[in-house]
């Protein structure tokens, strides 16, 4: 079991363990160059020349479009995940009386824009799935004559449950109902092709599974999708685009510049753009692909050793519904002993509603896998 070149560019990690991806990536050490060049270029601003302040967004954004497979003008520069599902939920042009589907329990981020719409009469909709997973006939029967949108998390923070993108989305598509899909969870660790997947806007933070810095994020539009949304806001480096420094004091507010209309206000923040860049490169250089295998040979060995005695696992345990995050309870309820357990003998996973989540990622290794599991079945939580 190899892993592959690009985790030697990870750590060090001070001995740790770092099994907590889902919460935060860390920087590969080329990010971590670029974070300090940055740095450097803003010590002595004469090093930052004027189409810097295109190039580096551009960059950027060519970079994103090619991690989901779309061309760049598709894409818009944000700094979380919530910046993309706001800019969908404040650009559509809503009706009283519409509705908003999402899923009950789902995380946060992923319904409160569509709540915020209250004021304009958009009802939400939890949905209450049977089993584990939302089912496309569950969907299909949930599909109202109000219903307008659809937001789900593809793999959920709190049970490491992964939806089937292609089938709900095959639902929406039949019933007119606009798809937004909530990435931050599955993006850098499992491939996505928006050309043949049946979505309308997949949102991601950057500082999760991509490894860049925190207050990173896009957002993938559909292009119907992104004809149909009203800007929220006109910011003046984005309507100069094209245009010399002699025209800087033309106010016209123009509808012709795609997606830049929806970009994050200075999109070429130099400090998180560039390292950002530099894990993308590494990541796209090594293949998504390759990635997710790595990433899923870790879970089969964490899978494998959990003792079913001692642990009920949340999480999916095979299949097109597991993810790479795995979520554990302790039959014993000991569970968040545990965790500061692991905590204090250098294992860090994370605790949340109750259970232990660990995510491993293309930097981590199988022995610190069976570390982890030798302390998750090591005698008496303490
Ligand atoms: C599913 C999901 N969405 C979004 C976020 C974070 O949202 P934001 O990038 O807006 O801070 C998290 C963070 O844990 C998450 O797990």
């Amino acid at each position: 079991m190899m892993a592959p070149e690009a985790a030697a560019a990870f750590g060090p990690f001070d001995g740790r363990s770092w099994l907590n991806t889902a919460h935060q990536g860390p920087l590969p050490r080329p990010a971590v160059e670029m974070a300090a060049r940055a740095a450097e270029l803003k010590a002595a601003p004469h090093r930052i020349g004027d189409d810097d302040f295109s190039a580096v967004p551009e960059r950027l954004r060519g970079l994103l479009g090619q991690l989901v497979g779309s061309p760049p003008d598709q894409v818009v520069l944000g700094n979380s995940t919530s910046y993309g599902l706001h800019l969908v939920a404040n650009g559509l042009d809503w009706q009283d009386d519409d509705e908003v589907l999402v899923i009950e329990g789902d995380y946060p981020a992923t319904i409160l824009p569509w709540q915020r719409l209250a004021q304009l009469g958009v009802r939400v909709r939890p949905l209450r799935p049977a089993g584990d997973l939302l089912a496309a006939a569950e969907l299909t029967a949930a599909i109202g004559p109000r219903t307008r949108l659809l937001a789900v998390t593809w793999v959920d923070s709190f049970t490491g449950r992964t939806l089937d993108l292609p089938e709900l989305g095959a639902v929406c598509r039949q019933a007119g109902v606009v798809f937004v899909v909530n990435a931050s969870q599955a993006l850098g660790a499992r491939p996505l092709d928006v050309s043949v997947t049946p979505v309308d806007a997949v949102v991601a933070c950057g500082y999760k599974w991509l490894c860049g810095p925190y207050g990173t994020g896009f957002a993938w539009l559909h292009p119907d999708l992104l004809d149909r949304l009203r800007p929220q806001q006109a910011y003046w480096l984005a309507m100069q685009a094209g245009r010399g420094l002699d025209q800087m004091r033309e106010t016209s507010v123009r509808d012709d510049i795609g997606v830049h209309a929806f970009d994050v206000f200075c999109p070429a923040n130099f400090a998180t753009a560039l390292p950002w860049i530099a894990s993308l490169e590494l990541f796209l250089g090594t293949g998504i692909g390759t990635i997710a295998d790595w990433d899923q040979r870790l879970v089969d060995r964490l899978v494998a050793g959990i003792d079913p005695e001692r642990y009920r696992l949340i999480s999916p345990a095979g299949g097109p519904a597991r993810s790479t995050l795995v979520v554990l309870s302790a039959v014993d309820g000991s569970s968040e002993k545990r965790h500061r357990r692991l905590t204090e003998a250098g294992i860090d996973i994370a605790y949340r509603e109750g259970n232990l989540r660990v995510s491993a990622h293309l930097f981590n290794q199988p022995a610190e896998i069976d570390r982890t599991l030798a302390a998750l079945h090591a005698d008496g939580p303490g």
